[in-house]
């Protein structure tokens, strides 16, 4: 009660708010997402995130070393493959010398304690653009289960520490692990994107790998809602993580970040695993975009930013913004 309690006594100056600090963030905290393309010495600005680029495997690495110079400790990584590898099936995502699996092996011959987390899903390899395999334009469930099960264990063959499942189909974290088990990767983990929205963060990553869903002749869902949750609701991504803890994922991902920080905590309170939270593509086109219009200053929001989705309860955090925080941080 005032004046007992003074709330600003512990806001008087820096030293004291450091003191009382309830939440920091560390290079300790962050995935960096990385596009990887064919070819050799390619990198190619992603038009809508400036500073993000599609690069090829060789300068892939050297950015890999580079981030773990900064204390960096984990990747997601994704692949842009070319249009004739497309099929319906998702094939080449299983190709144990397709793009992805040279580098995972790779990055782990170069950096070999960096945290390589593969993204398991389908679209880049889907001539549709979806993320599982379409029957009479419907995803269905457990044939994309099957494949992504084998793009998993490929993953894991080359070298990969997580899989990452980014495909919300059901049933695909539990036929992961057992097809891990079976083929005697028992530490091979796995970060299971477990609340996934259906949601317009993520145009920017779609423009990146060029895996917006396409009509490519029949007609199949122009959108990701039969899969993805619905941003209306909350219970169902309790249900979701609780669901996937339970068949075997080692940490759970709530995505988007900061439109979704609610669901955030509502699961960080739920599940006893840890929480990472991916901001999106979409969240750092925002950003890039307010900052060059000189409208928000851009390191101040970033950091900001990434204290509010800590402070939400992620354990870790899955940013584009990872290399220019740790930058910061580490000055
Ligand atoms: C693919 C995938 C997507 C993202 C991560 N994995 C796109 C999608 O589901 O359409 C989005 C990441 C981002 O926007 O930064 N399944």
């Amino acid at each position: 009660m005032y004046p007992i309690q003074r709330n600003r006594r512990l806001r008087t100056n820096d030293s004291i708010r450091v003191l009382v600090r309830e939440t920091t963030i560390s290079t300790d905290d962050f995935i960096f997402p990385m596009f990887i393309a064919e070819g050799k010495d390619v990198k190619v600005e992603i038009p809508s995130m400036p500073g993000i680029y599609r690069r090829s495997l060789d300068l892939t690495v050297k950015e890999v070393k580079e981030l773990w110079d900064l204390g960096i400790k984990a990747v997601n990584i994704y692949v842009k493959v070319s249009d004739d590898l497309k099929d319906n099936t998702g094939k080449e995502a299983w190709n144990p010398d397709g793009l992805m699996q040279q580098s995972i092996k790779a990055i782990k011959d170069a950096v070999p304690g960096m945290i390589v987390m593969p993204d398991v899903a389908l679209d880049p390899y889907s001539i549709y653009g979806h993320d599982g395999i379409i029957e009479n334009g419907y995803v269905v469930n457990d044939a994309t289960v099957d494949a992504l099960t084998r793009m998993s264990v490929s993953h894991a063959d080359a070298g990969a520490d997580f899989v990452a499942p980014s495909d919300m189909m059901d049933g695909r974290v539990y036929a992961i692990r057992k097809a891990l088990e079976e083929t005697g990767h028992h530490n091979v983990g796995i970060m299971s994107y477990s609340a996934k929205y259906a949601s317009s963060f993520y145009g920017p990553f779609r423009d990146a790998l060029d895996s917006a869903p396409k009509e490519s002749g029949v007609p199949v869902p122009k959108d990701k809602k039969t899969y993805q949750m619905d941003y209306a609701n909350r219970t169902e991504a309790v249900k979701e993580a609780l669901q996937d803890v339970e068949e075997g994922a080692d940490m759970v991902m709530v995505k988007p970040g900061l439109a979704y920080l609610d669901i955030v905590r509502e699961v960080k309170n739920a599940v006893n695993v840890p929480v990472s939270v991916f901001h999106v593509s979409g969240e750092y086109a925002m950003v890039k975009a307010a900052a060059e219009k000189g409208w928000l200053d851009h390191d101040k929001i970033m950091l900001e930013q990434l204290h509010c989705i800590k402070r939400a309860g992620a354990d870790l955090i899955s940013t584009y913004f990872a290399k220019e925080a740790a930058i910061l941080l580490n000055k």
